[in-house]
């Protein structure tokens, strides 16, 4: 699409940017075992997962084992107050560490939940392994008996949900630019696990919730015990079980089970677009029609007039008219059927950091602008 063309021209762009922390790569050597992961009915032992650890990380695992009675001290014996959330995999609490001196989110598995063991490998196993900026860090594990529980990094602001779906009255909406640095920030994590890791790793459960941000809003991904090594050789894509979450889920993966890294481009898109409208993928208390955002979204993204009533009302017209549809032109991109006519996710990257760019530079120019007043800038630049 011209966009991506028109953008790379604006832009001095920054031919490494795909090679991005390539010095913390060396450990991927690792990555190919990943895919042996077995369990036997009789393996759910800790001594089972640190002995896969040891196997399948070469020595590489970074990550610390915390006994469980270290984190019962940490989270006040996992207290109701500490709880912060819940999710497929269990409860998460927040927590401090004292001999690190360090706040921890606290997840532990459900033991009657969904996801399991492998699920839990997984993720120790990627977060220990892989290392970007837009990687949440895992700070160690537990696997004391039969508990499987992981120790994050804690992310201040939470997850992009807790600030774009469902706002409460008292929170105040994430503004423009502040979105596009997200999206710029969370394309650049996804860019990492596909164009840097080798094999390169499909994510499988891009989503709003998954996206936690940091003191400043930066955005880190989290939730690897769904993501699977992508295609090697000739082949174009894994084929595999489907997994991840309703509504985030590219149409072909869907209906087919067939995985390659474009299908992350089109749960990316559906997150973009959650994000410029404010409106959750899946939402059953609108109108039936609006129910679903992405067939919601279609016929309008071919409407340039309508481009406007898509935006977030929160964002109360504060807004680059121009920046609002070059967005929603990546979007489209990213949510196209065909998953061969979708971007590459570097591209998606490019355009974003622009986009983010742009914004900056304008307010510096001209400074903060009323509502009004940017109406009437957007509408002259258009
Ligand atoms: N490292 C972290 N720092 C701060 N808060 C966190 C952290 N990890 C998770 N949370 C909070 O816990 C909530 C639940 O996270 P969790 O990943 O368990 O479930 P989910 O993403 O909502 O659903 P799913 O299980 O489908 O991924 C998040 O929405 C977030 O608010
Ligand atoms: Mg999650």
């Amino acid at each position: 699409m011209s966009f991506f063309s028109c953008c790379v021209s604006q832009e001095k762009i920054n031919k490494n940017s795909s090679k991005r922390s390539s010095k913390d790569f060396n450990h991927t050597k690792a990555l190919p075992s990943l895919s042996n992961i077995c369990f036997k009915t009789d393996n759910s032992k800790r001594k089972y997962i640190e002995e896969e650890l040891a196997r399948i990380g070469q020595g590489n695992i970074t990550s610390q084992i915390f006994s469980y009675h270290e984190l019962c001290a940490a989270t006040r014996n996992f207290h109701p107050d500490n709880m912060i959330g819940e999710g497929g995999f269990g409860r998460v609490y927040k927590g401090r560490i004292k001999s690190i001196n360090q706040d921890v989110a606290v997840k532990q598995l459900n033991r009657n939940g969904f996801q399991g063991n492998r699920e839990f490998l997984v993720e120790v196993l990627i977060l220990s392994l892989l290392h970007h900026p837009n990687l949440v860090n895992l700070v160690g594990y537990c696997a004391d008996g039969d508990q499987r529980i992981l120790v994050y990094e804690y992310m201040v602001n939470g997850s992009l949900e807790d600030h774009l779906l469902e706002l409460p009255p008292n929170r105040k909406p994430l503004d423009w630019r502040t979105r596009m640095n997200i999206a710029a920030g969370a394309a650049k994590g996804l860019e990492y696990l596909h164009e840097v890791a080798k094999p390169p790793v499909i994510y499988r459960d891009f989503k709003a919730s998954n996206i936690l941000l940091d003191e400043n809003f930066n955005p880190k991904l989290s939730d690897f015990g769904l993501a699977k090594l992508g295609p090697t050789g000739d082949k174009t894509h894994v084929s595999t079980r489907v997994m991840g979450t309703y509504g985030y889920c590219a149409p072909e993966y869907a209906s087919t089970g067939q995985l390659t890294t474009k299908s992350d481009v089109y749960s990316f898109g559906v997150v973009f677009l959650e994000m410029i409208t404010g409106r959750r993928v899946i939402d059953q208390s609108r109108p039936s029609q609006e129910q679903n955002l992405v067939t919601w979204a279609q016929p309008l993204f071919k409407d340039r007039g309508k481009f406007t009533s898509m935006a977030d009302p929160l964002l109360r017209g504060n807004y680059p008219r121009k920046g609002l549809y070059q967005a929603l032109a990546v979007a489209a991109m990213c949510l196209q059927e065909e998953a061969d006519t979708r971007p590459m996710i570097r591209d998606v990257v490019t355009a974003l950091d622009v986009l983010a760019k742009r914004h900056v530079q304008r307010t510096q120019e001209t400074g903060e602008c009323s509502e009004k007043t940017n109406m009437k800038r957007a509408e002259r630049t258009t």
